[in-house]
């Protein structure tokens, strides 16, 4: 075994959850539920909402794996291994994501500084929205490898597109591969040029299945119908939080348990597809040390257009910031 493969062998898996609203209070719900982790530590500005997140929490630990879940403060970032910032203004009803870009800019920032101060060795995954230019933000502050620092991203809205097509399909989802590419908002799209259902790939799978008889129609309705998602779901019940924490349990489990997952999560292009100094979601081969590598999967022409769009629309928003690549 090789010092890499035995990374968090010596100690506990730790996380440092911040934000202890309904996407972070539901992710270590889940996370605790997992085994994943031995520790997980509650960090939010409102220390009345940590402490009662902590305590219904802990109340739970005869049902859960083994697990110490405290309220944490910055010294928790120094030995974590996976920090997830959840923290931040969720998104009101008619809002846009980028609109919240300001407030949150602040909130992230600060806690990016917090974690850098510490001498943090761990990976940091942004949850807050718009989560994008936040996890660019957050990668330009901290000065680490762009891999160690990344976006949750598309992985939710993947998550959606399989399991709206293994719905209209009549197939298990598991047996639908499907990702959602770009930014994690308006100008994402569904890559119909790397979706599989059972096995074969949708332009094969869909003339045999005649479940619907217009399917590049409908693909155009789905592909809506996930970025509409969020809005409907905020729309009925004001936030969006239960799939988002399992989809993040998916992400901090790979990197935990080094699996190399194939996950839409948000990172830093490098020249790949063309595109530099902007986050957003690709391919991403997922980790011990978060993204390995990206897999530049050959898109087509409709496909390579849209990518450059999410692109223009959030170097726009980079640009508003002032982030300096
Ligand atoms: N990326 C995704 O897929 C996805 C999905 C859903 C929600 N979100 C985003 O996640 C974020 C959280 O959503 P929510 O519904 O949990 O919101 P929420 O309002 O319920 O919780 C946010 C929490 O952050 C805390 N907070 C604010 N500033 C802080 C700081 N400086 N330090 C520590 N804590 C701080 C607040 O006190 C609050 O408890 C939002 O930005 C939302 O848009 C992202």
């Amino acid at each position: 075994m090789t010092m890499n493969e035995n990374l968090f062998s010596d100690r506990g898996r730790k996380i440092v959850v911040v934000g202890a609203g309904a996407v972070g209070s539901t992710f270590c719900y889940a996370l605790a539920q997992s085994g994943l982790s031995e520790e997980i530590a509650v960090i939010d500005m409102n220390k009345d909402l940590a402490t009662g997140q902590v305590l219904d929490l802990v109340h739970g630990k005869p049902f859960f794996p083994a697990v110490s879940i405290h309220v944490g403060g910055p010294s928790d970032y120094a030995d974590a291994d996976v920090v997830v910032i959840t923290a931040g203004a969720a998104q009101r009803p008619g809002e846009t994501r980028l609109e919240l870009l300001k407030k949150n800019a602040a909130i992230v920032g600060s806690i990016v500084a917090d974690v850098v101060e510490q001498g943090s060795h761990a990976v940091l995954l942004v949850v807050s929205n718009p989560v994008d230019v936040l996890t660019h933000l957050a990668l330009k502050l901290s000065g680490w490898p762009r891999g160690r620092v990344i976006g949750s991203g598309a992985v939710l809205d993947s998550a959606r597109l399989r399991h709206i097509l293994s719905s209209r399909c009549g197939i298990d989802v598991h047996n639908v591969h499907a990702y959602v590419l770009g930014e994690h908002g308006d100008s994402e799209f569904a890559a119909w040029s790397m979706t599989h259902v059972a096995g074969m790939p949708i332009d094969y799978y869909c003339p045999s299945c005649k479940r619907c008889s217009d399917w590049i129609g409908e693909r155009d309705q789905i592909e809506q119908q996930v970025r509409d998602s969020a809005y409907h779901i905020i729309d009925y019940k004001g936030c969006t939080h239960f799939a988002v924490g399992m989809a993040l349990v998916r992400i901090v489990g790979a990197i935990l348990r080094g699996q190399n997952s194939v996950l839409t999560v948000s990172m830093l292009l490098d020249g790949e597809y063309g595109l530099a100094d902007v986050c957003l979601s690709v391919p991403c081969v997922v980790s011990r040390r978060g993204v390995d590598r990206i897999v530049e999967s050959p898109l087509d022409e409709r496909e390579i257009a849209a990518l450059e769009a999410s692109a223009a629309v959030l170097k726009q928003a980079i640009a508003q910031l002032g982030i300096v690549a």
